[in-house]
Formats: C-alpha cells, structure tokens, sequence
C-alpha cells in the first residue's frame, strides 16, 4: 500500500500533538526526528505523570504503611499489571522491572548463566546488538560455555537452511533480537522458537526494536524471557522489563542481593522473596515504573497492526527515494522488514553526512549501531540510519530526500 493511502487511515499528524517535543526547531528549522531506534519521544501523558508522581506520590514502595506509600505501591504495581495486559503475560508477578534491555539480558546471563555447565552452548545471531552478544560471551568464559552464532545473508536475513547445526542437543538458550536495530529485519520468532523448543533449549527475545512498532504476545510466542527499554516504547530512560515465565523464573537463583528480594535474613542464611520480588532487589525506579505503566496505558489505545502497515510504509518509501541517489546502497533489504532504513553512500563518510543532516534539523544515528561484527560482515565503518515512529510523516521524508540531496552535492 503507499504511504498516503496508509496515512489516510492512520491519523499521524493528529498523534504529532501528542508529541511536545516533535514540535521544535533546530538550527533554525523544524526538527525531524528520525532517530527513533535510539529512543523515542514521549507522549504529554508520560510527561505529565513524572511531574505529578514528584509533585505529589513519591515515596519508597513496598515499605511503608503511610498513606503515600501505599499510593505509590499501588500505582508501581498498576504498572506492572497494565504492562502484562500489554504483552499478554499469565501472570503479574511474570513482568519484572528492570533499567532496560541490557540489564534484562545481564539479569538473565547471570541468574540462568548460573544453571549452566562447561559445554554448554548459546546460540545468538549476527545481527545482534551489543548487549546480546558481550553478555553471553562473559558467561561462556565464566562457565567455559560455547557461543554459536547463526549466519546471516546478503539481505540481512538469518540463513535457516543450516539451522539444525545452531540449534543443538547442546544447545540451552536461544537468544535473538525480534527486529535488528541496525537493520530492521523481522526475524521468524516462532519457527526458531518451535526449533529451541524441540531440543528443551529455553529462548530469549530482545524486544527493544520491536514492541514499540509491532503487537507483542508473549504467550503466542511461547518465549522463557522477552525483554525491552522503556524509553523505546515511549516511556522513561533507565526503566525496562523483562518478562519471564513464571515456571522458569521461579526455577532461578536471584540476581542481585539486597533489600525487598529477600523472605528472611540471618547471619546464617537467607531465603528469597517470591516473584516478582525475587529479581528486583533495592530500591527501584518507582517514578519510571509507574511512568512506563501511562506510555502503555497510551499504547493500548492505538492500533499496532496499523501502526506496523504504515511504518513499514514509511521505510519503503524512503528507500524508494533514497535509490533515486547514485552511489546509495541499502544495508539490510529482508523480505520481512520494518521501520529502520539502513544505508551508506559511496565516497562519503556517514558521519559527514550525518553531521549536514543535523544541521538541517534531522537527526539520524550513525555510525556501527552497537552491532560491530554486523558492520565487518557487510565490511563497512557504519551506517547512517533513519528510524521511524508512527509519529513520522511523509512529508519529513519529502524534506529529508531533499536534504540528502544537499548534503550530497556539497560532500562530493
Ligand atoms: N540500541 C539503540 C540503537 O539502536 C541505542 O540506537
């Protein structure tokens, strides 16, 4: 479908108002954000709900029996209901908070990392991000553990046909991201997951490109642990999830020590707190919590299958535009793709190009996207990336096509 028949149906321009931010110049001209795979805008709802939890609610959850503490404890679990809603979790006590993506996968690498044995092996992908891949490699050394690595395409696709060689007997934890941050490739969830599955291997989804454009169903999924940031999904910075199923987390030993995870402490030893409680020890970000539970809140009025229809229409309408450029190669041309248009230009650096695309009000991330052994496969530097949000419009690309155009004549 192209992108004006989409953005007929799906109103942008009206969900812009709920952007505060979005509305803004740089250097003199209107901003267009299009760095929404580092982190997204937040909706006046979000905004508003941090000034009032400070202007009014904060206090220490689970602690006291004031009055305040209890609203707050109230609010913080509301969260954490709303957020099971969301991804269709069994249980509450299933969506764990955490400080994002990376601590969600740390959590797991550790806690799980624990049950593992020298020769075990973790199977990942080549696209993955940082945070899923130096994780694991700490614990195969810690463990004398094996780290396998499913190849990719051309395309930026996982090449399946050798997939038994990756997924093993030996094999104890599939862990792959659901879209790649660099290159925006949907990755099929459930043929590897069935694929774990049949060797007993538990799986975990890297989330953090994917619930903020696409619907997420934990249960359908039938994943062990799903795991995203909050500032992705519209929320606060330094606030997270990881979901877990209950059988599996209950199974696990804590994480970290502390206040809160514990049923009962002495010198001489200590016993656990149930879930969720088991794996959040400390004080934890209340405000960002309850702050994540109102951008879901938000979410949940919207379509995402519609929203999915017309990001993807976006991005394919970008890079339409963008081939118009001689000397343009798209990184990452899957069959299945969304919301992330990956390119370089031949003889210019992308941080130069980036650079001019600033001053002309348009942020972009360049560079290797934490995804480095993914730039050596496809032997480049980096990228220059424009990531799309359902508050994006064509006519920001009709402007960004014209200051690509710009950059270009004065870089070559
Ligand atoms: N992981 C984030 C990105 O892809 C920061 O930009």
């Amino acid at each position: 479908m192209k992108v004006t028949e989409v953005q007929r149906a799906f109103n942008a321009e009206e969900i812009r108002n709920d952007f505060p931010s979005l509305d803004q110049t740089v250097y003199g001209k209107k901003l267009i954000y299009f760095d929404n795979g580092a982190t997204a805008q937040k909706p006046q709802a979000v905004i508003d709900s941090i000034s009032h939890y400070y202007s009014k609610d904060n206090s220490n959850i689970h602690r006291g029996v004031h009055y305040l503490s209890q609203v707050a404890t109230t609010q913080y679990e509301n969260a954490r209901k709303t957020i099971q809603t969301y991804i269709n979790a069994a249980h509450s006590e299933e969506v764990l908070f955490t400080k994002g993506t990376t601590d969600g996968i740390n959590l797991i690498a550790h806690s799980f990392g624990e049950t593992l044995k020298e020769g075990d092996e973790i199977t990942i992908s080549a696209m993955e991000h940082h945070s899923n891949i130096v994780p694991w490699q700490m614990l195969c050394e810690r463990k004398k553990c094996i780290l396998r690595v499913i190849p990719i395409n051309e395309k930026g696709e996982l090449v399946l046909t050798s997939i038994d060689s990756y997924i093993t007997e030996k094999t104890k934890l599939l862990a792959v991201t659901h879209i790649s941050n660099s290159l925006g490739t949907i990755n099929p969830i459930e043929f590897l997951t069935k694929k774990a599955r049949s060797v007993g291997a538990k799986i975990l989804i890297d989330g953090a490109q994917s619930i903020q454009h696409m619907r997420v169903d934990v249960q359908e999924m039938d994943c062990d642990f799903f795991v995203f940031s909050g500032h992705k999904v519209f929320g606060p910075t330094g606030i997270g999830v990881l979901y877990g199923k209950k059988k599996v987390l209950d199974s696990l030993p804590p994480y970290q020590g502390g206040g809160d995870m514990i049923a009962k402490v002495t010198f001489e030893k200590t016993t656990y707190n149930e879930l969720p409680h088991k794996f959040e020890a400390g004080t934890p970000h209340i405000a960002g919590g309850i702050c994540l539970g109102v951008a879901f809140k938000y979410l949940e009025k919207l379509d995402m299958d519609a929203i999915m229809k017309y990001e993807q229409s976006l991005a394919n309408y970008a890079q339409e535009q963008l081939l118009k450029f001689e000397g343009v190669k798209i990184i990452g041309t899957a069959d299945q793709k969304t919301s992330v248009v990956s390119f370089v230009v031949e003889g210019i650096h992308p941080f130069d190009l980036g650079t001019l695309l600033d001053k002309q009000g348009i942020a972009v991330r360049t560079g290797h996207h934490c995804t480095q052994p993914l730039m050596d496969f496809f032997e480049i530097p980096g990228t220059i990336r424009a990531s799309f949000a359902f508050y994006n419009t064509k006519e920001e690309i009709d402007i960004f096509i014209k200051a690509m155009d710009r950059s270009i004549n004065m870089l070559k």
